[in-house]
């Protein structure tokens, strides 16, 4: 067995009184997609959000490709090859696609300044690798369909040189064309070895595009599974009891 990319081991973090994330392990390889099933308020954005730097964990560990790690914010965790594409998309819908991708870490020329025509050049390349028929480059991304939106935020992520790469709810709001241009993406990205979390509410979604899927129910990790191995009704019954009729077995 390979060195995880990513373990959390017994992570937890409480909001008040309320434990948001229980005690919870869960690991990452390179190639695989792990998916994050679960109710509303099951912890599943949290969980991620201590891997992304968002949140900072009240206890637990994160090991990253064999090495424990410090995610004390959301520029700890891009140093770790990291990238996050959240549940309500980040991006600036005035600019275009090749100024949302470098938002932040512009190219510059040897003089200091902007280089947008590299920008656009390097952004052509990178869509033309991930999604050959992306033409909006020039427009404004609020004139873009949500997977054409969806794009730009992966290809942000992709020319980072992302390792580990976090989807919450990347196609809730997409339609079903869009939806398969999300599931032919991540296809991509874990070809080319990326580790990916994914969150979604779509339990055959899931079951379509992820290698395993984990439950959490009340902040606890109720089981993790490889989809070859479960039914969708023994995922529902994880999601819904909170039983793993897997573990009893
Ligand atoms: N910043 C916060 N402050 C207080 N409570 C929070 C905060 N973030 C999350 N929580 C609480 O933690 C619990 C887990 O929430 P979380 O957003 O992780 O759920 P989720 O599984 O992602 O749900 P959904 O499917 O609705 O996105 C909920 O009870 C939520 O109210
Ligand atoms: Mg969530």
């Amino acid at each position: 067995m390979s060195t995880p990319l990513v373990e959390m081991k017994n992570v937890s973090i409480a909001f008040g009184g309320v434990r948001a994330v229980d005690n919870v392990s869960i690991d990452l390889h390179a190639g695989e997609v792990v998916g994050l099933l679960g109710h509303n308020g099951a912890g599943k954005s949290t969980l991620i959000k201590m891997l992304s730097g968002a949140y900072k964990m009240d206890s637990g560990e994160i090991w990253i490709e064999g090495n424990k790690a410090t995610i004390n914010s959301p520029r700890d965790s891009r140093d770790y090859n990291i990238e996050t594409i959240y549940q309500t998309l980040a991006l600036a819908d005035n600019l275009d696609a090749a100024s949302n991708l470098f938002l932040g870490r512009e190219l510059t020329t040897p003089f200091g300044f902007v280089d947008d025509s590299r920008m656009e050049s390097e952004t052509r390349k990178i869509m033309a690798r991930l999604n050959p028929n992306f033409k909006k480059l020039k427009e404004p991304v609020s004139a873009l369909s949500g997977g054409q939106r969806q794009s730009v935020a992966i290809a942000r992520a992709v020319y980072f040189n992302a390792k580990i790469l976090i989807m919450d709810e990347p196609t809730a709001a997409l339609g079903v064309h869009e939806t398969a241009m999300v599931a032919e993406l991540i296809g991509e990205l874990k070809k080319q070895g990326l580790g990916i979390f994914l969150i979604s509410h779509d339990t055959r979604e899931m079951m379509e595009l992820c290698d395993r899927v984990a439950v959490m129910k009340n902040g606890q990790l109720i089981g993790s599974e490889r989809v070859e191995d479960v039914t969708e009704d023994d995922i529902l019954s994880m999601i819904i009891l909170g039983k793993n009729p897997k573990a009893a077995a």
